[in-house]
């Protein structure tokens, strides 16, 4: 967090000498160093990543961008951080979903546990900005 503070003073303080431009590059930075080097400590989000990487869910899903479903931070954005979102989440994970962020369908996961499903589901919503 110290660390974050720093850099976004620094950019702030850049950003206050040059014209347009630099303003465009305090953005990128700060969004490119606020969320890896505060959640790549934290046991939710390795282990859920480490999940997800092991599914197939990188197929259809990236972090930050649409890809045929929805970018994980934009659905950590839609779900406040509770147990009632987690479970359903997780259940739909496991059974598929359809019709929340458009009309392609998520297809199923059956062989993925409801535990495992909840912890990938812990990871997603650490991604929220
Ligand atoms: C075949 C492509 C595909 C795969 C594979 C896939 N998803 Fe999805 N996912 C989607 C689509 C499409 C949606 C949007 C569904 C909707 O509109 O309700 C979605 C939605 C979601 C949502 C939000 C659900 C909601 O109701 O808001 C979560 C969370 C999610 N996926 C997690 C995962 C995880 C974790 C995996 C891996 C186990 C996974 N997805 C694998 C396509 C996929």
């Amino acid at each position: 967090m110290k660390k974050y503070i720093v850099l976004f003073a620094l950019t702030g303080m850049v950003a206050a000498c040059g014209g347009g431009a630099t303003k465009t590059e305090e953005k990128t930075a700060t969004e490119a160093a606020a969320p890896v080097a505060d959640l790549s400590s934290n046991p939710d989000y390795q282990k859920g990543l480490a999940l997800i990487g092991k599914s197939d869910c990188l197929t259809c899903h990236k972090v930050r961008e649409k890809l045929i479903g929805p970018a994980y931070q934009d659905v950590a954005n839609k779900y406040e951080n509770t147990d009632a979102n987690i479970t359903l989440l997780a259940g739909k994970i496991i059974a598929g979903g359809k019709g929340v962020w458009g009309e392609v369908p998520m297809t199923p996961h059956p062989t993925v546990s409801e535990d495992d499903a909840k912890q990938m589901v812990k990871y997603i919503l650490l991604l929220k900005k």
